[in-house]
């Protein structure tokens, strides 16, 4: 075995310290292995961070988009629309249900979903039935979440954002008002968390939805576990579930959709539970990291470009993408990536539109979504991860330097 490489640095890591490792034990040591206690209070704690009044925990972001989708209802006739620039479950989300997927184009300079994208695709689209709309978070930066809600709320369209990438991130509406916290579904029907390990905080594998409808958080815990109630009101067969004086049999349970094993464990619960104890710590270094970017990067030549940044919110940065005229440079993306990798700078792309990929095509055909291909040209995303030092963010910046050379 090869010891690992201390001087690289990857586009993103999580920050593990002795106390995730404490919590982590703990539950080991206790009764529940599964979904228990401390399941609950990861919940709790998630509501009481977002302001939303039901957090639904899963084992992932990409089960918390599945039973958003079916806790709507969607299915074969319904359409959904996704920005072309996400990572692929938003969309395949939706596929899963049986409902289809309608792309839209995103902001060139950010990556987002805007009003206006979002109006055209439904505009062009306008002989389908489209019941919801996933903005998507990217990097952390909100995507108009008053834009896209007031749209949708017009239309009936039911608004699920794929918030992944933007546990931390608040908006501001009107001057002088409160800040609306991402997840707080002011304006969405429900938010998804992604706690997967490079994210903002870790729970190794872990997702959540949050709301604020009593009737969706329902649903949303009966898809992820098997569509199995115990709850007596609900029982639609009296036959099996009482006797004949019409008590309730102590061992029953009911289905009547089925649902899936998408539960989060007390294990995972743990480590995310300890990790959300250090959110503010770790937003702030992320903020940190990203103005020393920002800063030092602004001049750094035509062929490199900072993203747009949204104003009016204070951002849980998840990445840190740049744009990069790769044609201008005359340098390819690749090349560009394995000389940064040579001077142990990792970097990611993200994302491929989602609309490109060979299944969309073969379903759905090419698309002609001019931001989201500008946008794909030219991203590439740059190491950010709290533990990074002020001397890291300065070595990233004098690699690019060297590769990008006098060209930039
Ligand atoms: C925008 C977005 N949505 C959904 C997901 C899926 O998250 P998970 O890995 O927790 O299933 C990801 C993961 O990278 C993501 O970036």
């Amino acid at each position: 075995m090869t010891a690992p490489d201390t001087n690289f640095l990857p586009y993103g890591r999580q920050n593990i310290d002795d106390d995730d490792i404490a919590a982590v034990v703990d539950v080991l040591r206790s009764d529940f292995l599964t979904s228990g206690p401390i399941v609950e209070a990861f919940e709790a704690k998630l509501c009481q961070i977002t302001g939303a009044s039901e957090t639904v925990s899963c084992s992932s972001a990409t089960a918390a988009l599945h039973i958003a989708a079916l806790a709507l209802g969607l299915g074969p006739g319904d359409w959904a629309v996704v920005p072309a620039i996400t990572f692929l479950a938003t969309a395949n989300a939706i596929r899963y249900t049986g409902a289809d997927v309608i792309f839209a184009d995103v902001n060139p300079d950010s990556g987002l979903m805007t009003a206006a994208t979002f109006q055209a695709a439904i505009d062009i689209n306008s002989d389908k039935n489209i019941r919801a709309v996933l903005p998507v978070h990217l990097a952390g930066q909100p995507a108009d979440p008053v834009g896209i809600a007031a749209i949708a709320r017009g239309k009936g369209i039911k608004v699920i954002e794929d918030a992944s990438h933007a546990l931390g991130t608040s908006y501001m509406v009107g001057k002088g008002k409160e800040p609306h916290k991402v997840g707080s579904c002011t304006h969405a029907d429900m938010t998804v968390f992604s706690f997967h390990a490079v994210k903002v905080i870790a729970c190794g594998e872990g997702g959540a939805v949050t709301t604020r409808d009593p009737s969706l958080a329902k649903r949303l815990r009966l898809f992820r576990n098997h569509g199995m109630t115990r709850a007596s009101e609900d029982f639609t067969n009296s036959e099996l579930s009482s006797d004949d004086t019409g008590v309730i049999n102590p061992w029953y349970y009911e289905m009547t959709e089925p649902g899936y094993n998408y539960r989060l464990t007390d294990i995972h619960a743990a480590l995310g539970l300890s990790q959300l104890g250090k959110l503010d710590q770790f937003t702030d270094r992320r903020r940190q990291i990203v103005a020393r970017y920002d800063e030092r990067l602004a001049g750094l030549g035509a062929c490199l470009h900072l993203i747009a940044h949204i104003p009016a919110c204070q951002i849980g940065w998840h990445l840190y993408p740049v744009l990069i005229d790769f044609d201008t440079l005359g340098l390819s993306r690749a090349v560009v990536m394995s000389r940064l990798r040579r001077l142990g700078i990792g970097t990611q792309v993200h994302y491929i539109p989602v609309s490109d990929q060979p299944y969309y095509t073969q379903l759905y055909g090419k698309h002609d979504l001019s931001g989201a291909q500008a946008y794909y040209a030219r991203v590439l995303s740059l190491p950010l991860f709290p533990a990074m030092k002020d001397s890291d963010v300065d070595r990233v910046i004098e690699a690019l330097e060297r590769v990008l050379g006098s060209a930039i």
